[in-house]
């Protein structure tokens, strides 16, 4: 059974503890760490950018997933390219020139991410699939943690899956918000690659058996 990738999301993290949940997140199963950019302008919430990348880039050993929910993202590639990001997302929404942008992400030496909020349709995509190497759909209205799942992205996912293998197209699908171990089947089942996670995994008794668990959340079909 195929795991997926996790991306614990360092905005349900403690901040006064931060080294200590980095430290616990480079002993984990976890495949990347989520990293949710916040202006104030895109989304109703300011979160933090520079000077925090950098202190999380001394401690962190995981790929760092980059979220820019701001507009204009095309000004701030660089710098969070050669902040140490491995992955930059930018929102749908906030891209006239999408295909120059993930072209510019790439050149950067970035995976180049798309993020859809939750009523974007995925038809848009179609004519940059070959720019892009993670399609990360909100499965939240972007702005906040510890937000309810929506389940409409659960055939949102299954549609792009199937979009993704007519097209032969290799984008990964990540899905952020409200994910648990209630969903994380179902979502990969629809065809998730990698999960992020907040709350269920910052907010835990048990952090790292809480990524053990959604990695392992994968359930074999009984007969
Ligand atoms: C929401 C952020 C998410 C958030 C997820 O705008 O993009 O990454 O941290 O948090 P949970 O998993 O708590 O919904
Ligand atoms: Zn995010």
């Amino acid at each position: 059974m195929t795991q997926p990738l996790i991306a614990p999301s360092l905005l349900a993290a403690d901040f006064a503890n931060l080294q200590r949940d980095l430290e616990l997140v480079n002993r984990s199963e976890a495949d990347y760490l989520h990293f949710d950019v916040m202006d104030g302008v895109f989304v109703p919430n300011i979160s933090f950018g520079f000077p925090l990348l950098e202190a999380v880039r001394k401690h962190c050993t995981k790929p760092v997933d980059v979220h820019l929910m701001i507009t204009d993202p095309d000004r701030y590639l660089d710098a969070f390219a050669e902040g140490g990001a491995s992955v930059i997302h930018v929102h749908y929404e906030a891209c006239p020139h999408l295909h120059r942008t993930l072209t510019r992400i790439r050149e950067l030496g970035c995976k180049a991410g798309v993020a859809l909020n939750p009523h974007t349709p995925i038809s848009g995509l179609v004519d940059v699939l070959e720019q892009i190497d993670v399609i990360l759909i909100m499965s939240v209205n972007p702005g906040f943690g510890g937000q309810s799942f929506i389940p409409h992205t659960l055939q949102k996912i299954a549609d792009l899956k199937q979009v993704l293998i007519a097209t032969q197209c290799p984008a990964l699908i990540e899905v952020d918000g409200g994910v648990s171990l209630a969903n994380a089947d179902a979502l990969l089942r629809a065809g998730t690659d990698m999960l992020v996670a907040g709350n269920s995994i910052f907010g835990a008794k048990d952090p790292l058996n809480a990524i053990h668990q959604l990695k392992n959340s994968h359930q074999p079909l009984v007969a």
